[in-house]
């Protein structure tokens, strides 16, 4: 079964409460939590406090995507404010460390590759990752359309002998998803089209029940 993470990047801020128990109740398998510097991308988004604040409030799984310039820094933060899994940039200048320190704190660690980034990136590292996040938009908004040129990727990722997870983010939408299944992607991150699917709940069911 694919599994699916809302990026709540897409909600309505002012009201994320609601947004949180909508991915909630449609029976979404995470929320996916985007931190943005506004140097490794050309934006700013959130910081631990709301995940610190979300996490006393509900019971959910939390994959942080780190695009941050010197990730290392906010691991520890991000682990004390409730993440259950980190992912950072292989294009980072700390990435390897922030594993490390991932790791150390018992969480699971991912990997993240640009769209420019090619598959071989992940042969040169010192750290394994857990999970390997194929970004099929540039990293830094959401609701772009996905670059299915980018598709390929995981297949080729499996072909380098990668057998831990693999997650898409970016413009993935139900006209894609099959194909994104059918790749061999586990988990799909969903932004923009769960928050504007007109039957959510639907949505998930049939993402769920790609294979
Ligand atoms: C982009 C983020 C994505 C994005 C996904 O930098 O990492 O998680 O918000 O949102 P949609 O699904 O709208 O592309
Ligand atoms: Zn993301």
């Amino acid at each position: 079964m694919s599994k699916i993470a809302v990026s709540i990047l897409a909600a309505n801020t002012l009201y994320m409460a609601q947004a949180i128990q909508k991915v909630l109740d449609a029976g979404c398998d995470a929320i996916h939590f985007d931190v943005m510097d506004g140097v490794f991308v050309p934006n700013i988004s959130f910081g631990p406090n709301l995940l610190r604040d979300i996490k006393r409030e509900f019971t959910v799984y939390a994959d942080v995507h780190l695009m941050l310039q010197d990730p290392l820094k906010y691991i520890d933060v991000f682990a004390e404010s409730g993440a259950d899994a980190i992912t950072v940039h292989v294009e980072s200048n700390t990435y390897s460390q922030a594993v490390r320190q991932i790791h150390k704190k018992g969480l699971r660690a991912g990997a993240s590759l640009k769209p420019s980034t090619p598959a071989s990136a992940l042969t040169n590292l010192s750290e394994t990752p857990d999970q390997v996040l194929v970004m099929t938009v540039e990293p830094g908004f959401g609701g772009q359309e996905l670059k299915p040129e980018i598709i390929r990727k995981v297949a080729e990722i499996r072909r380098l002998g990668y057998r831990g997870i693999i997650e898409i983010d970016g413009g993935v939408s139900r006209a894609n998803a099959g194909l994104l299944v059918d790749a061999g992607a586990d988990i799909l991150v969903l932004g923009t089209s769960f928050f504007k699917a007109e039957d959510p709940k639907e949505l998930v069911r049939f993402i769920h029940g790609l294979s």
